[in-house]
């Protein structure tokens, strides 16, 4: 039979959690998980999926997904109301339809120049970038740092930001949800930005703004039409390149070389596009 000792006393209760890794409150209430039903697994990938879905060509895209929710299109009306960087910084400051806001220290909004020819997209802050609230400052970010400088790029000469504005709690995966209330700004932020190349980072970013539901190892290195839509069913293209995320490549070195690869087509791209320009 099992005997059931005292509780502890709420001081050595708390130290007995920080000593099993509870290093976060991430909720104001308790949850009663017995009470919950079974939840979906987490998924970056907003549903629906598009009926093309599985093709392995490189393809011309505009992100759907966030169109179905009421919060969704609420994000989506507050994110194109802003004319300017500074005002959809301000719009997320106020925004509260993302929960990652309440958990979060800081926003991590971007970095880098605004006018720049390379937008690079990753996936979510972690610990560093939400104390900062600046996106790639901590190890994935010297190396993606490293990466640009092998190309002639320069930090301070791209633009960086991420799919999620908020550090998931405990760099989990986020909830479509989450993503879904985000992606609006995102879809803003690169039109603000207007690159001449976007680049996403890791699987996360790739499947999201590219919305496809295969792994990055199927995504990288090609090519992809990421579409804009503007006036009377119009849409302005920008060549989009999906790559592995640098932390990725800090546990996989090996795959450093495919990296290498695709930073040298993005090295290509660039000069195309300045040898062609008017
Ligand atoms: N990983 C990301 O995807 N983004 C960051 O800002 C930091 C790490």
């Amino acid at each position: 039979m099992t005997m059931l000792s005292d509780p502890l006393p709420p001081l050595e209760a708390l130290r007995w959690s920080v000593d099993a890794g509870a290093d976060e409150a991430i909720g104001d209430a308790p949850i009663n998980r017995y009470a919950q039903e079974a939840p979906a697994p987490p998924s970056f990938a907003p549903e629906p999926a598009r009926a093309d879905a599985q093709a392995t060509t490189p393809s011309t895209t505009t992100p759907s997904a966030a169109a179905i929710s009421p919060l969704a299109q609420d994000s989506r009306r507050i994110a194109q109301s802003a004319d300017s960087l500074e005002s959809l910084r301000a719009a997320l400051e106020t925004f509260d339809g993302c929960p990652l806001k309440k958990t979060a220290t800081n926003l991590v909004f971007g970095d880098g120049e605004p006018n720049a020819d390379v937008m690079i997209i990753g996936e979510a802050p972690g610990a560093e970038e939400d104390r900062k609230g600046a996106p790639f400052v901590g190890a994935s970010g010297q190396l993606l740092d490293r990466m640009l400088a092998t190309i002639g790029l320069a930090r301070e000469s791209v633009y960086i930001t991420n799919v999620l504005f908020w550090r998931p709690p405990g760099n989990r995966n986020p909830t479509s949800a989450e993503v879904a209330a985000c992606l609006p700004f995102v879809q803003r932020h690169i039109e603000l930005v207007s690159p001449k190349v976007l680049v996403f980072v890791g699987g996360a970013a790739a499947k999201t703004l590219l919305d496809r539901t295969e792994g990055i190892m199927r995504l990288r290195g090609k090519w992809y039409d990421y579409q804009i839509p503007v006036d009377a069913g119009d849409a302005i293209s920008i060549p989009a390149l999906a790559m592995f995320h640098p932390a990725y490549l800090l546990r996989t070195p090996a795959q450093k070389r495919l990296a290498w690869r695709d930073l040298l087509a993005l090295r290509a791209k660039l000069g195309e596009l300045t040898r062609n320009a008017p």
